[in-house]
C-alpha cells in the first residue's frame, strides 16, 4: 500500500457499506469492514458476497483474496484502529410515520465516539447514510464529541458523503459517478475525503454537511416524483387512446428532461425511493412548508400497482382463479423485495378471491420470505401452468424476449404487461388479450 494512502473503516455492510468497500479496495485503498452479523462477516472474508449485487462476487474475490486490500471483521476497535476515514453506512430505517429511525445512526455515533476518545491519531468520520438534513452537524457530532471528549473539526474530522449506487448497478455507479458530493465541519475534513477520489473524473462538490444530506434526498424525491408524473400521464393516456411509451419518447427528447427515469408502469419500490421521500414529506411538514408534490407522489405510487389489477378485474372476475405473477424484486437485477410492487399486486389478488403463483430469476429466498402467502416456482413454465391469466410485474430481460409460444399455457390468454416489457403486437395477433399499463385500451 503507498504510504500516503488513507486506510478506511466502513461501519455496515449493507450494500452500500459493501459496495463502497469492494470499490475502494479495488482503487488500492485499505479497507477494513465492520458488521455485527458473524454469517456476514466470514462470507466477505471467503469473497462469497451476504447480498446479490452484479460484479461483487468477482470484486471481492479480487480484493479480499487476491490483493488482500479488503477484510471484515466483529471488531469495532480493529476496524477503528485501522482507518484514517471512517465511513458510517448503517439504515435508517422508516418509524410509523414516515420520519426516519436513527437509532443504528445513534449507537454507532456512541460507540465511535467512545473509542476516538482513546486514540491520538487525527481520523474523520463520515456520514454515508442517508439522513435528514442537520443530522451530522446536530446529534451525530454531539454524541461524537460527548463521547470522546474531542472537538469536531479541530481534533476528528466530520463529514457527510452521499451515496448515489442504484442496486443492480452499482459498481459501475460508484466508479463514474455523475458527481460526488462532500459536505464538512470544515476545510481540513474535506480535503481527507477528497483525497479518496482523487482518481475520479467528475464534478466534486464542497457543501455544508445539511446541504450534502439534502442533496441526497432532493435528488431521490425528484426521480421519484418523475416516475409518479410520468404515470399519472399514463393513466390519463390510457383513457385517450395515447401511447405513453410515444410520450415518454418525445418529452424526453427534450435535453432539459431527459429520457432517464420516464417508464411508466407499476411504479417504484426498493428501499430508498419509498422511505426517502415519507422521509423528505415529514420533515417539509415538520418544518410547516408541507411538500404537496411529494405527498402526490406518495399517493400515486401507492394506487398505480393495483392499475394492473384493475385492468385484469376489467377483463375477467378474480374469484378462483389463478393468476401468475412474472417477476417479483422490485427491479430488475437486484433480489430486494423491499417496497416491491408485487406484494401490493399480490395482496390485492387474493383479497379479490384469486390464487396467485410467482416467479422471480433472483429474488426467491427474499420473495418466498416478503410474499409467504403465494405459490413460488423455479421457472417461467412452472408459473404459467394452470394458470389463468398473467401479470407482468418486473421487466427482467427473461421475460422480454417471451413469445406467444412460450405463454400457450395461460388458459384464458389474459396479460397484463405492468412494466411495458413484452411485444405486445405479436401477442395481440397469435390471438391473446393484452393490456399494457400506459396505452390505449382496445
Ligand atoms: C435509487 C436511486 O436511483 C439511486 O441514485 C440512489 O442512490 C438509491 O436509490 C439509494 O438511495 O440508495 P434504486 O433504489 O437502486 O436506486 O433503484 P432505481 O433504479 O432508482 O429504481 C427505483 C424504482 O423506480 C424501481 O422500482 C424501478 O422499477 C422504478 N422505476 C425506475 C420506474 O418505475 N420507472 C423508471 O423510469 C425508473
Amino acid at each position: 500500500m503507498e504510504a500516503s494512502k488513507p486506510r478506511i473503516g466502513i461501519i455496515g455492510t449493507g450494500y452500500v457499506g459493501l459496495v463502497s468497500g469492494s470499490c475502494f479496495a479495488n482503487l488500492g485503498f485499505q479497507v477494513t469492514c465492520l458488521d455485527i452479523i458473524p454469517e456476514k462477516v466470514e462470507r466477505i472474508n471467503k469473497a462469497d458476497p451476504p447480498i446479490y449485487e452484479k460484479g461483487l462476487k468477482d470484486l471481492l474475490e479480487k480484493v479480499v483474496l487476491q490483493d488482500k486490500l479488503l477484510h471484515a471483521t466483529l471488531d469495532r476497535k480493529e476496524a477503528i484502529d485501522n482507518a484514517d476515514i471512517i465511513f458510517i453506512c448503517l439504515p435508517t430505517p422508516s418509524g410509523a410515520d414516515g420520519s426516519i429511525n436513527l437509532d443504528f445512526i445513534k449507537n454507532e455515533a456512541i460507540e465511535i465516539g467512545k473509542l476516538l476518545g482513546e486514540v491520538d491519531e487525527y481520523k474523520v468520520i463520515v456520514v454515508k447514510s442517508t439522513v435528514v438534513p442537520g443530522t451530522t452537524s446536530g446529534i451525530v457530532r454531539q454524541l461524537l464529541e460527548e463521547q470522546s471528549g474531542k472537538t469536531a473539526g479541530q481534533d476528528f474530522g466530520l463529514a457527510m458523503n452521499p451515496e448515489f449506487l442504484m442496486e443492480g448497478l452499482a459498481i459501475s455507479n460508484f466508479t463514474n459517478p455523475d458527481r460526488v458530493v462532500i459536505g464538512s465541519v470544515d476545510q481540513q475534513s474535506y480535503d481527507f475525503v477528497k483525497r479518496l477520489y482523487s482518481e475520479f473524473n467528475c464534478p466534486i462538490l464542497k457543501t455544508s454537511t445539511s446541504a450534502a444530506e439534502m442533496i441526497k434526498y432532493a435528488s431521490n424525491s425528484f426521480l421519484a416524483t418523475k416516475i409518479s408524473f410520468i404515470n399519472e400521464i399514463a393513466n390519463v393516456c390510457e383513457m385517450l387512446d395515447i401511447d405513453v411509451g410515444e410520450v415518454a419518447e418525445g418529452v424526453g427528447l427534450d435535453d432539459r428532461i431527459s429520457p432517464r427515469f420516464l417508464r411508466a408502469g407499476v411504479g417504484f419500490g426498493g428501499s430508498c425511493f419509498p422511505k426517502d421521500v415519507k422521509a423528505l414529506y415529514s420533515v417539509s411538514k415538520a418544518v410547516n412548508r408541507e411538500s404537496n408534490i411529494l405527498k402526490a407522489t406518495l399517493a400515486t405510487n401507492a394506487s398505480q400497482p393495483l392499475r394492473s389489477v384493475e385492468l385484469l378485474a376489467s377483463l375477467m372476475p378474480l374469484t378462483g382463479k389463478t393468476i401468475a405473477l412474472l417477476g417479483l424484486a422490485f427491479k430488475p437485477d437486484t433480489d430486494d423485495m423491499r417496497e416491491a410492487p408485487s406484494v401490493i399486486i399480490a395482496e390485492k389478488l387474493i383479497q379479490e378471491g384469486a390464487k396467485v403463483k410467482g416467479y422471480d430469476p433472483i429474488a426467491k429466498e427474499t420473495a418466498e420470505i416478503a410474499l409467504p402467502q403465494i405459490q413460488h416456482c423455479h421457472s417461467v413454465p412452472e408459473v404459467l401452468e394452470g394458470s389463468d391469466a398473467v401479470i407482468l410485474v418486473t421487466e427482467w430481460d427473461e421475460f422480454k424476449n417471451l413469445q406467444p409460444i412460450d405463454l400457450s399455457s395461460v388458459s384464458q390468454k389474459i396479460i397484463i404487461d405492468g412494466r411495458r416489457a413484452l411485444n405486445w403486437k405479436e401477442f395481440r395477433e397469435a390471438g391473446f388479450i393484452i393490456k399494457v399499463l400506459g396505452q390505449s385500451v382496445p
